[in-house]
């Protein structure tokens, strides 16, 4: 990504101009590596959130993981993200990519409507924001549930792609799917001049992030070893806060066109016992091709993120 001439304004002092990336839900566990990673690999980071992330200082000035700056912005409210997008008096004008991540995003959080009305509303006002400010780049955080967890029904055949059939069972996973849905319209208007007159044709990647892991919960994994139920819900994958945030800047940085979803999960599962045996035990009679020789190998296929975003992970949870 290029650096801009954003020009500076009033209260700021001279600074070396870095591209503005905003990430939404900056707070959060997958923001808060998000925003660390963006910010020390040369963004200027502002975090929208509705609250401050949990290392923060009384007065918002330290601890914000690397942000820039923590607006406080509720993501429902259409006025509140037009207008921090657009500019905030005497702290910045402009932005350039946006990382959409806030959300609810865990079932059983909340009444199942509440959840779905926050995230569908927030998804919409960003990316409606982002159409009427001419914001082309945008990552935005789906997920793994789109697969059909808790995978009651068994897969049709495993390794799961972005091309297996997408079976939201719960409020949360419709959310995402209506995300993804958006995502390729606002792409569709992008490319339309009548709509997008100051933009050009927009790129939404959706990141199907698979369960989103700390360092810390590591020490967990032991156990689930005894029995293979405990996590075949989302066929046992997993993937690093780490690992996350450098698939997200990657996908910033990507010169794809368009909307592209992409499966982000580790190259292992969180179990020592082979996948061939997990499949075998949980899954019978389904059909399973493994995509290498790893006898831990995912089941939930990172090869469209390798293959199109250069991404590999790194932070495995095996000693
Ligand atoms: N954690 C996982 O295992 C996982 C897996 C797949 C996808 N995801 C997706 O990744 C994203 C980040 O997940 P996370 O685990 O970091 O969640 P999190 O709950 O830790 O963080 C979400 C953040 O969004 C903020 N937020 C929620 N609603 C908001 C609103 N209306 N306005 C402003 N801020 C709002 C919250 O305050 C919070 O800081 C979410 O979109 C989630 O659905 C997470």
């Amino acid at each position: 990504m290029t650096s801009t001439n954003t020009p500076l304004t009033l209260g700021e002092t001279a600074r070396p101009v870095k591209p503005r990336v905003v990430v939404t839900g900056g707070s959060g566990k997958l923001g808060r590596a998000t925003v660390a990673h963006l910010s020390s690999s040369g963004y200027e980071v502002i975090n929208f959130d509705r609250v401050r992330p949990k290392t923060a200082s009384e007065d918002g000035k330290t601890g914000l993981q690397g942000a820039y700056r923590l607006v406080e912005v509720d993501l429902t409210d259409m006025g509140q993200v037009l207008e921090a997008m657009m500019e905030i008096d005497m702290a910045y004008k402009s932005i350039q990519a946006v990382v959409h991540l806030a959300a609810m995003p865990s079932p059983g959080q909340s009444s199942s409507s509440k959840q779905f009305n926050t995230n569908v509303a927030s998804t919409y006002n960003v990316l409606e924001a982002c159409r009427k400010l001419g914001i082309t780049n945008i990552v935005m955080a789906s997920s793994e549930t789109l697969i059909g967890i808790p995978l009651d029904i068994k897969p049709a055949k495993l390794p799961i792609t972005e091309e297996s059939p997408l079976l939201p069972e719960s409020a949360y996973s419709l959310s995402k799917l209506v995300g993804e849905t958006l995502a390729e319209q606002y792409v569709r208007w992008s490319q339309q001049t009548h709509r997008t007159p100051t933009g050009g044709e927009a790129k939404i990647i959706s990141m199907r992030f698979s369960n989103v892991m700390l360092e810390e919960e590591y020490a967990t994994f032991a156990g689930w070893q005894d029995d293979a139920r405990k996590r075949y819900w989302n066929c046992w994958g997993y993937i690093d806060a780490r690992d996350g945030a450098e698939a997200i800047k990657l996908a910033v940085e990507s010169r794809l066109k368009g909307h592209h979803a992409f499966l982000i999960a580790n190259n292992n599962t969180v179990m020592k016992k082979s996948s061939k045996d997990l499949v075998q035990e949980v899954f019978p009679g389904v059909e399973y091709s493994p995509l290498n020789d790893n006898p831990n190998v995912t089941l939930l296929s990172n090869e469209k993120a390798k293959k199109l975003l250069g991404w590999t992970p790194k932070y495995d949870w095996k000693p």
